[in-house]
């Protein structure tokens, strides 16, 4: 038997849509896998109610297809689904790694990004792999259809996820099909301040490197309490917040020590607004690990 954990990922980080990824240190998928003579799947642990074991309609099962290794896969979920945390990813990431030593397939874990992404087709439409390259590599991660460049970066970060659902499907609907030359123009700056913070370890260039005003604004209308949210998390030290992945988490780059104020100023604003959420005080992580 081979056991993986895979970690929760934020993708897009505001000026990286689709692109900019990064690994969190909590909270993780575990999967485990038995060679079988055909694939089945068990889900448990947080949402797992919500997940599919029909390995035709499960991330996971994708993955076993397309590296042609079935077995018997049991999937611990400790990244709620539809949360923007990159659930799928995590799960998709940590079976393709599982698998790859498995049956011993010789992939390397930049060639396992591709495979991984199967199972995020699956689930929204497209094979993007801004969860699944954090996710198999750690880090943050700047994902193109060419490859993906990894830096190591240690981050503080707090996620905030209310107790309320958003499709992937649903909110990539939501993203406008063109932006202005302004816009466009904000946002390359803001993508590479964000990836210079990242280098540095700077999260006042992080922070202000992930505004955009062509993808977040539009998905944020889909997060009751977005507005109070980001104001409260600012307030508290943040320097910079924006929708984590498809939303409905929020992400909130710190500073160190105010990690424990964003954390509750973001959750009290939510709870303001009629909302129950929880916070996760975090940082960026490494990727899949065999345990
Ligand atoms: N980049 C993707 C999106 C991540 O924002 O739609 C969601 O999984």
């Amino acid at each position: 038997m081979v056991r993986v954990r895979a970690p929760a990922t934020s993708a897009n980080l505001g000026s990286g849509f689709d692109v900019f990824g990064v690994a969190l240190d909590r909270p993780a998928d575990v999967v485990s896998v038995e060679r079988a003579a055909e694939t089945t799947i068990e889900v448990t642990g947080v949402g797992s109610q919500y997940i599919p074991e029909d390995p035709d309609a499960n991330t996971v099962g994708a993955v076993a297809q397309a590296l042609d290794a079935p077995a018997h896969i049991v999937i611990d979920k400790g990244v709620r689904p539809s949360s923007g945390l990159g659930s799928s990813a995590a799960s998709a990431a940590a079976a393709a790694v599982a698998l790859n030593e498995l049956y011993d397939c010789g992939y390397s874990r930049e060639d396992l990004v591709p495979i991984a992404a199967e199972g995020e087709a699956l689930v929204s439409g497209t094979a993007h792999t801004d969860n699944v390259a954090p996710a198999i590599l750690g880090g943050f991660t700047i994902a193109r259809a060419d490859g993906v460049t990894r830096v190591g970066a240690d981050v503080p970060m707090v996620v905030c996820l209310p107790e309320t659902a958003v499709s992937t499907r649903d909110a990539r609907d939501l993203v406008p099909e063109s932006a202005s030359l302004d816009a466009l123009v904000e946002t390359v700056g803001s993508a590479a301040t964000l990836t210079t913070g990242m280098h540095r370890g700077d999260p006042a260039l992080v922070g202000r490197g992930m505004e955009e005003s062509i993808v977040s604004p539009a998905r944020a209308k889909l997060i009751d309490g977005y507005d109070a949210v980001e104001t409260a998390a600012r307030e508290a030290g943040a320097t910079g917040v924006t929708v984590s992945g498809a939303g409905p988490g929020v992400l909130a780059v710190c500073r160190g020590d105010d990690q424990r104020d964003v954390a509750g100023a973001m959750v009290d604003a939510f709870e303001d607004s009629g909302v129950e959420a929880r916070a996760y005080r975090t940082r960026v992580g490494r990727g899949a690990c065999r345990l």
